[in-house]
């Protein structure tokens, strides 16, 4: 599925000298089950009884409804939380264990799959936040804590409990608690969402993978217009073309893979770490 010239690029990465970033999208938790946004069962197509489903990521409504709000992540919890990596997981977690510090991963999924994998915290920025954690939605405390409630299946439009609202609230100031994503009308920081470091790795990086993503939201599109600028090698895997598939083609030794990540990424795991036989 690698073409001879991607494998080329792959088989002369030097793990002692180079550097890989790989930025992934939902595509790649794909395999494992859960939607993606912007495919036609995608999260961002289908919101909940009461509103369309870009309206409800939002702290303007979670202003007026949280409990409308929380009744939408407990339901997408309950899916990520019953999913379980893919393939495509399982060969970036082989990807950091053979490269080490001179491996980052920049993620945009929310469901913990990676970390599930086995990448580490260390090396894993998830850049949209975890939805198995909350923080105090007035951030009375900057901390981020895991979420106390076990995350199990439920319908979309099933109302929280009394208890369960109880247990959603900060444990410092009594207030709200959210959960921890980044939501449309917020932007992107260090703090909660490790932003710089992640554009620090991708400008150290000689090698940018891209997967499973569409390339909408903004910090994932600046990693990789800036890495086309310097003239990084970049490789793109999705199942279909992407607004950045143009660019990587360009891009020096690198190209675009039009197949599932999950079938991908364990072949290119397995050039990278010099293990293949050609
Ligand atoms: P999207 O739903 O926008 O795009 C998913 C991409 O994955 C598409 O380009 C698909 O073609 C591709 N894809 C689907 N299945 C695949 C597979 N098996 N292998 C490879 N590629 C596959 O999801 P994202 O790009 O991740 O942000 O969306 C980015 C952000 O937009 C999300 O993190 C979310 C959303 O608003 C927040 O919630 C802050």
């Amino acid at each position: 599925m690698v073409s001879e010239a991607l494998a080329q690029t792959l088989k002369t990465f030097d793990p002692h000298r180079h550097r890989l970033v790989a930025l992934t999208g939902a595509g790649v938790s794909a395999e494992s089950g859960i939607p993606t946004f912007r495919g036609n069962d995608g999260f961002w197509r289908i919101g909940s009884r009461d509103y369309q489903p870009q309206e409800i990521a939002t702290m303007e409504t979670f202003r007026q409804y949280p409990e409308k709000v929380w009744q939408w992540y407990l339901y997408r919890l309950g899916l990520c939380r019953s999913a379980a990596p893919n393939p495509g997981h399982a060969a970036l977690a082989a990807v950091e264990a053979h490269l080490k510090d001179r491996f980052t991963l920049i993620t945009q999924n929310v469901d913990g799959l990676h970390l599930a994998a086995g990448n580490t915290r260390a090396r894993t920025l998830e850049i949209h936040g975890n939805l198995s954690y909350l923080r105090c939605a007035r951030e009375c405390t900057p901390g981020i804590t895991p979420l106390p409630l076990p995350g199990t299946r439920r319908d979309r439009d099933t109302p929280l409990t009394e208890a369960e609202a109880a247990q959603l609230h900060c444990p410092y100031c009594g207030g709200w608690a959210r959960p921890h994503v980044l939501w449309f009308d917020e932007i992107y920081n260090e703090h909660y969402y490790r932003a710089e470091t992640a554009l620090g790795a991708a400008n150290r990086a000689s090698l940018l993978l891209v997967a499973g993503t569409s390339g909408a939201t903004n910090l994932p599109n600046r990693i990789v217009y800036q890495a086309a600028r310097r003239g990084v090698t970049i490789i793109e895997i999705n199942v279909a073309p992407s607004p950045f598939s143009r660019l990587v083609t360009g891009s020096p030794g690198g190209g675009f893979i039009q197949a599932p990540a999950g079938e991908v990424l364990p072949e290119m795991a397995t050039l990278l770490s010099g293990r293949n036989s050609g």
